[in-house]
C-alpha cells in the first residue's frame, strides 16, 4: 500500500514514540516498497506504513520474563535460519509492560528501524511472535524485507477453541503436538479432548485398569483405536501450556458412555443386555444406572479426581448431551456439583440447562435453534458451537462425504467466518468441533480441520468492525505457504484461489 508522505512521516514518528529512530526511516521509507502484511486473525488495529525493514539477522534483546514467548520466537529465528549472534544486527526487543488496556492476551508489535514486542504477560508476547511469524515468510532468505507495521491488537473473547472427538477415533499424541502448533499460529487457545464416548474411552483411569483395556481397544467402524496414558496426558498438557493452549477435558456423561459399561458392566441397570463394545455411529442408546447412585457417583467421583489431577484448567467439560432419562437433570446438577467443590468450573452442553446449577457453569450451544434464553437469564455463559457453522466434520462443500445431519450442504469456509456470535451477549468464545465418525485419519482430520479453523480463530479474536470475507480471503489466500510449512494437509479451498495450484506439501 503506498501511503500518502505524511502519514508515513506521523507513522514513522509514531515508531519513534515507540523508542524507534525517525530520522533514519524516513530514508528507508523513501527506498523501500511495502511487503505484504497479512495476518489472520485480523488484528484489531495495524496501521501499515510504505516502507521496509531489511535484515539478514537480528540481535534478540529479550530482558522480559517471558519464556514460552522467547522460545517461540528462538523456534521461528532457526526455521528461517535467521543468525542472532552478530550484536550489531537488527535488535528485536520482547518486554512486558503495565498497559491495562493490553488485557491478559493484548500485544503490541512495531516494526521500524528495530522489531519490538510488547505484552503484559507472557501470553500476549507470544501472540506478538505469532503476528510477526505471519509477517515473515514461511521459509528461509538471504535478507528478509519486513512490512513497517504499528499493530495493537486484543482478543475479542477468552475463549477460541476446537474440540476434537478422539473417542470415536483416536488421533495420536503426535498428531495432537502438531495440532496444537497449528492452533497456536492462529491464536487459539483452547483444545477441548472428547476423551469418551460409545465408541471408546481414550484416558487411562487407574483406578479402573479395564476402561482403556476394553474401552480403550475399540473405535467406530473403520476408525483407529488406542488410548493416552496420564503421563502423555501430562506431556501434551505441559506442551500446549508452552504454547498457550489449555487443553479442555470431557468425560461425557451419562450418556454417551457403552465403552465405560462394556468396562464395568456394574456401571449399567441389571435390563441392560448388550454390553459389548460398539461401533456404530447411532446415538442415544446407552447411559448410566441411575438408579444405583452409590455405583455411579462413586465411579464419577473417582474418575473426576483423576482427570483433574492430570490437566490444570479451569474449566472441565461433563458432557450431557443425547439422553433422555427421568434423573437426567439430577444427574448433571450433581455432577456440577462436584466438579466445583473439587475447584474447577463445570462446561455442561446445552441440554444441562434443565438442571439446577450455579450460575457460572459454562453451557455450550450446539444445535442452531436451541432455547437458550431461559439459562441465560440464570446468567450461564456460553461456549458457542452451532453446529449448522462450527461442526467441521460436516463438508467443506455439499456432498463431501461424511457427516452432514445438522447441514446438508456442508459448512463451507465462508458460512463458518459468516457466523454473528453478537445476539449471544453471554459468549465467553467460539468453538468449533471435529467429531470423528467419518474423519479416521490425519489427512482427513488437516482437511476438514484447515483453513476452517482460520476464520473460526478470526470470529473469535477479532472485532466485528474488522471483519470482512473478502479481506480474509486475501489475507489467508496468501498465508497458503505457512499451512505448507506446517505440513498440513489442507482442503485446497476455491474461495482461497487454492483449488488450481499444487499444495507444497
Ligand atoms: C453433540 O454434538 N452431541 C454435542
Amino acid at each position: 500500500m503506498k501511503l500518502p508522505f505524511k502519514l508515513e512521516v506521523l507513522l514513522v514518528c509514531l515508531a519513534a514514540a515507540a523508542g524507534i529512530g525517525c530520522d533514519k526511516r524516513a530514508t528507508a521509507v523513501a527506498e523501500t516498497e511495502a511487503p505484504p502484511a497479512h495476518i489472520v486473525p485480523i488484528p484489531q488495529s495495524m496501521e501499515i506504513a510504505a516502507g521496509a525493514l531489511r535484515f539478514s539477522a537480528l540481535r534478540v534483546d529479550a530482558a522480559a520474563a517471558a519464556p514460552n514467548a522467547e522460545r517461540a520466537l528462538e523456534e521461528v529465528l532457526t526455521t528461517l535460519n535467521i543468525s542472532t549472534k552478530d550484536t550489531a544486527a537488527t535488535p528485536i526487543q520482547l518486554q512486558l509492560v503495565d498497559d491495562p488496556a493490553l488485557g491478559e492476551e493484548g500485544y503490541r508489535l512495531v516494526v521500524g528501524d528495530a522489531i519490538q514486542l510488547s505484552a503484559r504477560t507472557d501470553a500476549g508476547l507470544l501472540y506478538a511472535v505469532q503476528s510477526l511469524r505471519q509477517l515473515l515468510p514461511a521459509h528461509s532468505q538471504a535478507e528478509y524485507n519486513l512490512a513497517q507495521v504499528t499493530i495493537n491488537d486484543v482478543p475479542a473473547y477468552r475463549w477460541r477453541g476446537i474440540s476434537l472427538d478422539v473417542a470415536r477415533s483416536f488421533l495420536s499424541v503426535d498428531y495432537l503436538e502438531k495440532h496444537i502448533d497449528r492452533m497456536a499460529m492462529f491464536k487459539l487457545n483452547r483444545l477441548h479432548l472428547h476423551l469418551t464416548d460409545d465408541q471408546g474411552w481414550r484416558i487411562e483411569i487407574k483406578r479402573y485398569p479395564k476402561l482403556t483395556e476394553i474401552g480403550g481397544a475399540s473405535a467406530v467402524k473403520d476408525g483407529r483405536a488406542g488410548y493416552y496414558t496420564q503421563e502423555e496426558l501430562k506431556h501434551l498438557v505441559a506442551y500446549a501450556q508452552a504454547r498457550g493452549v489449555t487443553i479442555v477435558p470431557e468425560i461425557d456423561m451419562p450418556g454417551h458412555v457403552q465403552a465405560a459399561l462394556a468396562s464395568y458392566n456394574e456401571l449399567a441397570c441389571k435390563d441392560v443386555s448388550n454390553l459389548s463394545v460398539y461401533s456404530g455411529v447411532e446415538v442415544g442408546f446407552s447411559v448410566f444406572c441411575l438408579e444405583k447412585p452409590e455405583v455411579v457417583y462413586l465411579f464419577v467421583r473417582n474418575v473426576l479426581e483423576e482427570v483433574i489431577a492430570i490437566f490444570p484448567s479451569a474449566e472441565i467439560h461433563i458432557g450431557g448431551d443425547e439422553i433422555k432419562h427421568p434423573l437426567y437433570a439430577d444427574f448433571v446438577g450433581r455432577t456440577a456439583a462436584m466438579v466445583d467443590a473439587m475447584g474447577r468450573t463445570p462446561i455442561v452442553w446445552e441440554e444441562g440447562s434443565v438442571a439446577e446449577m450455579k450460575p457460572n457453569v459454562l453451557l455450550q450451544l450446539w444445535n442452531d435453534g436451541y432455547a437458550i434464553d431461559a439459562a441465560v437469564a440464570k446468567g450461564h455463559p456460553l461456549i458457542l458451537s452451532p453446529c449448522s457453522y462450527l461442526y467441521i466434520d460436516h463438508g467443506n462443500y455439499a456432498g463431501q462425504p461424511g457427516a452432514d445431519w445438522c447441514r446438508g450442504e456442508g459448512v463451507p469456509l465462508k458460512r463458518v467466518y459468516e457466523f454473528n456470535p453478537a445476539p449471544f451477549k453471554t459468549a465467553v468464545g467460539i468453538e468449533a468441533a471435529l467429531w470423528t465418525e467419518f474423519v479416521h485419519t490425519d489427512a482427513s482430520a488437516d482437511d476438514h480441520l484447515w483453513p476452517r479453523l482460520a476464520a473460526v480463530s478470526e470470529l473469535a479474536w477479532s472485532p466485528a468492525g474488522q471483519r470482512s470475507y473478502a479481506g480474509f480471503v486475501q489475507r489467508m489466500g496468501a498465508l497458503r505457504p505457512q499451512l505448507d510449512a506446517l505440513d498440513i494437509h489442507y482442503y485446497a479451498e476455491p474461495d482461497l484461489g487454492w483449488a488450481d495450484a499444487e499444495p507444497a506439501h
